[in-house]
């Protein structure tokens, strides 16, 4: 029966378009999902970049299934399971060399708050309480929450809510369709662009500056890949100026450029960095930010019985997301799927830049397992040309993402070579029909 489609207020949709000829999801296993028509749709950007292995996959099915049965819920304020822990430690072994405190989040909106947080109060406690400006990039995604939205550079999710933070500022996106288009993994233009923090640093003083905020893949915003030596650059001038670096993975994370994590890929240590998504395979609500251990030592003064650091959620550490969290990196690590974006990425590159040359394709990116397809927008009507193209590939059976004009994919990394080329087919057909 087709439910009545009134009540729910839908996030991030074109909710009229939509309740007039719905995408109703019923059913999903391995590298596809089920309509409620019974069609079998190839999942083309991993649900929403964050199902890494795959749907339904049994061994987290069950955990699930078993946690709900045996521990439903335990308060993570002065108490705690032991699952929590045990995925920490999971989570801290594979991350980047010193990133080796886990603090639990329900979504990547909720990571970003948390590191907002945790940069501005670690300054404070050691004695540098004037850092309190928080630095992001035009472009960047964090999120939904107003510190997310307000260190976020999307102009389309900033402009409907008002002043948002006091005390932020941006450095200039890196992207550059007229130097960099087509280029085939990392950019070789635009390490320079990291210098725009010095021009910062010189407009408001270091001593006023907590923390940086990037995405090392802009993903969100179109997929931007970060040009060669950029995040290298941005490093030394955050430590030549005492500046937190936050890399914000929840897209990167957990595989999608070929290592766990993207800091480890492009070789640049943050301080802190936000985790959700791939962390349970999509399937239970999480986050995590990962901190140094300098960064957590430095609250860990003062009298035994207070609590260092007043914040967290009812749902931090939930139990039912530690069991999906273990099952999934268990998943990962049998499979080898933390690594396999980097096999992969040299059939898939070349997949997705046979799409050039094809009508209004302006420029084509990829890295690991993500990838982008630029269009030019229909004359006065923006967004346009890539959302027709997105209902195309739904109706062949093929989903994808769009944003602005520009489509994403980002598959399971469980993706055969086959399911690659049904992708790219599918969505040569759509750019041709869009043209
Ligand atoms: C880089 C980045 N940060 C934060 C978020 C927000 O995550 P969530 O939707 O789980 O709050 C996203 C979501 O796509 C993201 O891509």
């Amino acid at each position: 029966m087709k439910p009545d489609l009134d009540a729910f207020w839908m996030p991030f949709t074109a909710s009229r378009q939509f309740k007039k000829a719905p995408r109703l999801l019923t059913r999903s296993a391995d590298m596809h999902y089920w309509d409620d028509k019974g069609r079998q749709i190839l999942d083309g950007v991993a649900g929403l970049w964050c199902v890494n292995a795959g749907h339904a996959r049994p061994k987290i099915v069950k955990a699930i299934q078993d946690q709900a049965a045996e521990l439903d819920f335990a308060p993570p304020f002065q108490m705690a399971h032991p699952k929590a822990f045990e995925l920490a430690d999971k989570v801290a072994k594979i991350a980047p060399p010193g990133m080796n405190k886990v603090f639990f989040t329900n979504s990547g909106s909720e990571s970003v708050e948390t590191a907002l947080k945790m940069a501005i109060a670690y300054h404070r406690a050691r004695g540098e309480g004037t850092r309190t400006r928080l630095i992001g990039r035009e472009r960047g995604y964090h999120g939904v929450n107003f510190g997310g939205i307000s260190v976020g550079g999307m102009v389309g999710n900033r402009k409907m809510f008002g002043t948002l933070l006091a005390g932020v500022d941006h450095i200039r996106h890196t992207h550059d369709l007229e130097r960099n288009a087509f280029s085939v993994g990392q950019p070789e233009h635009g390490a320079e662009l990291a210098d725009d923090l010095e021009r910062l640093v010189a407009l408001h003083d270091a001593s006023t500056i907590a923390a940086v905020i990037v995405e090392p893949i802009a993903g969100s915003t179109g997929v931007l890949i970060p040009p060669k030596g950029y995040l290298q650059r941005l490093r030394e001038i955050c430590d030549k100026h005492g500046i937190l670096l936050i890399f914000d993975e929840v897209i990167c994370g957990f595989g999608r450029t070929g290592t766990p994590f993207a800091a480890t890929t492009f070789g640049v240590t943050p301080d802190l960095m936000t985790l959700a998504k791939g962390i349970t395979n999509g399937c239970v609500p999480m986050g995590a930010v990962l901190a140094k251990q300098a960064i957590h030592d430095v609250f860990m003064t003062g009298p035994e019985h207070l609590i260092e650091f007043p914040h967290g959620y009812t749902y931090s550490s939930h139990p039912l997301a530690c069991a999906a969290g273990l099952a999934t990196l268990e998943t990962y690590a049998d499979e080898g799927l933390l690594t396999r974006a980097g096999q992969l990425q040299g059939y898939f590159a070349e997949a997705v830049h046979s799409l050039k040359g094809l009508p209004n394709v302006i420029d084509i990116r990829n890295f690991g397992l993500v990838g982008a397809v630029e269009l030019a927008p229909v004359a006065g009507e923006p967004t346009k040309r890539a959302f027709n193209v997105f209902l195309d590939c739904y109706d062949k059976g093929v989903m994808l993402r769009t944003t602005g004009d520009i489509v994403a994919i980002s598959p399971p990394l469980i993706i055969e070579r086959e399911q690659i080329d049904q992708i790219v087919d599918t969505l040569r057909g759509a750019i041709q029909r869009a043209a």
